[in-house]
């Protein structure tokens, strides 16, 4: 078993294999090319493969013995014969390269025979699969190999790198050479890569934390949001591709640094609003998760206020309802807002969704202990015109992950003109 790499591993290898064709050569390429990228590689070699190239070759390059057999051979002098447990190596492997491949490998896999390691592997591996086939032109053509080729490429999770016309070692001339290394290392990082985000090139602003309203220069009203929820957000969207505009009041908790995500610090509501209001018509979504504070002294004092027997009076005006505000400009963008309550969010989130115009209310009951503000875990109710759906307390970047995909799968507005608002651009 020493010889396996456990599922865990924290750098998964790419299973390279190589089977008995001339062009096993250029798999000493396509390994430099791998390890240049950053992948560490393991070697299966076929019976045939290994009469081209030799194992020690291969474990030279690669720094770990080539696997050549199935079952530990037990009169075996070979240094790399190898013991190993085929699943466990089928299941670590991030990729499962054959180049070259030849057709009898090519037909071995189309029909699922697993008489050596390297088809017992690839029956066993769950990682995407990419095939280099090499041979001669009319082996190629032949109808035979043309037809497991075709049941190959309709596989999912399954890809061919077509092999050149041109001149081949058997002398004769037409398609059946070896794709260049440098074209299959880039057919690796292709199926590597993941599946395309909804997200990806999208830009959404997301605003997060408190907003503190100064009463003097040294006091202020504001709450007890961390910022935590919308920083999870950001995160997240970032991770799947889209530009974050994030507008963010003053946190207790570190904003995300990340080249997709544009910080915007601001102190008050008012700056706040107008930060979102200016950003808003150039986005495709909007995601308020920031504490809004709801009311600001009408005349912070210049000075500090001193402390006196007699009652302090003060006079508070409301804030501008971001919310509200982006909901009468929306034309074609997404609108999130989310309702913090203390008891059943649902009916208050489906009241907001209606009166603020928004796509998708997040409701969360501020109350429940563990959850919600300043702390490191949320459970929400999903309140949209067609759904409700809640989810159970989890981490705010797994809350953060739904709530992307929520927004992801809702209907996409109907372009409108914009309702003139109360602030401007
Ligand atoms: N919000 C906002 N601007 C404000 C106040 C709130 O954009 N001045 C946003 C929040 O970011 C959140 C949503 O409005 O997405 C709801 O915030 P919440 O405080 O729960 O509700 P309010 O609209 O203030 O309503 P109420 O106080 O009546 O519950």
């Amino acid at each position: 078993m020493a010889d396996a790499a456990s599922p865990s591993d924290r750098n998964p290898p790419i299973l390279l294999g190589v089977t008995g064709g001339v062009a096993a050569y250029k798999a000493c390429e396509l390994v430099r090319q791998l390890q240049q990228r950053g992948h560490r590689v393991r070697v299966i070699l076929t019976r045939g493969g290994a009469r081209f190239v030799s194992p020690l070759t291969f474990a030279a390059l690669t720094g770990e013995p080539a696997l050549t057999r199935l079952f530990a051979s037990a009169q075996s002098g070979e240094a790399f014969a190898s013991s190993i447990d085929h699943i466990a190596l089928a299941q670590s492997a991030k990729a499962l390269v054959v180049a070259p491949a030849t057709a009898h490998c090519l037909a071995k896999l189309a029909h699922g025979l697993a008489d050596d390691l390297l088809s017992t592997v690839y029956l066993a591996t769950s990682a995407p699969v990419i095939l280099a086939p090499s041979m001669n032109v009319n082996m190629w053509r032949h109808p035979a190999t043309q037809a497991n080729l075709q049941a190959l490429a309709r596989r999912p999770g399954l890809a061919i790198v077509a092999p050149e016309a041109g001149y081949l070692a058997c002398g004769m001339v037409g398609e059946g050479r070896l794709a260049e290394p440098a074209e299959i290392a880039a057919a690796i990082e292709t199926a590597l890569r993941p599946p395309a985000s909804a997200w990806a090139g999208r830009t959404i602003l997301i605003t997060a934390g408190p907003t503190r309203e100064p009463l003097d220069p040294v006091r202020y009203f504001s709450n007890r949001s961390s910022g935590r929820m919308g920083f999870a957000l950001a995160r997240a969207a970032a991770q799947q591709g889209a530009r974050v505009q994030l507008i963010f009041g003053p946190t207790t908790a570190e904003p995300p640094a990340d080249p997709a995500i544009e910080l915007v610090p601001v102190t008050t509501a008012e700056e706040m609003a107008a930060q979102a209001v200016a950003r808003f018509a150039a986005c495709d979504a909007a995601i308020l998760a920031a504490a809004v504070a709801d009311y600001r002294p009408a005349q912070p004092a210049t000075g500090k206020i001193k402390k006196s027997s007699q009652p302090l009076h003060l006079e508070l005006l409301p804030t501008t309802d971001i919310l509200a505000e982006l909901g009468r400009r929306k034309t074609h963008q997404l609108l999130v807002g989310f309702a913090a309550e203390t008891g059943n969010p649902r009916a208050a989130a489906r009241a907001k969704l209606a009166a603020k115009n928004a796509d998708l209310i997040v409701g969360n009951d501020v109350a429940q202990p563990g959850v919600g503000f300043d702390s490191a875990d949320n459970a929400v109710v999903l309140v949209s015109a067609a759904d409700e759906t809640a989810l159970p307390r989890a981490s705010k970047d797994h809350i953060a992950g739904q709530i992307l995909a929520a927004i992801a799968a809702l209907p996409r507005p109907v372009p409108v003109p914009a309702k003139s608002g109360g602030l401007r651009a």
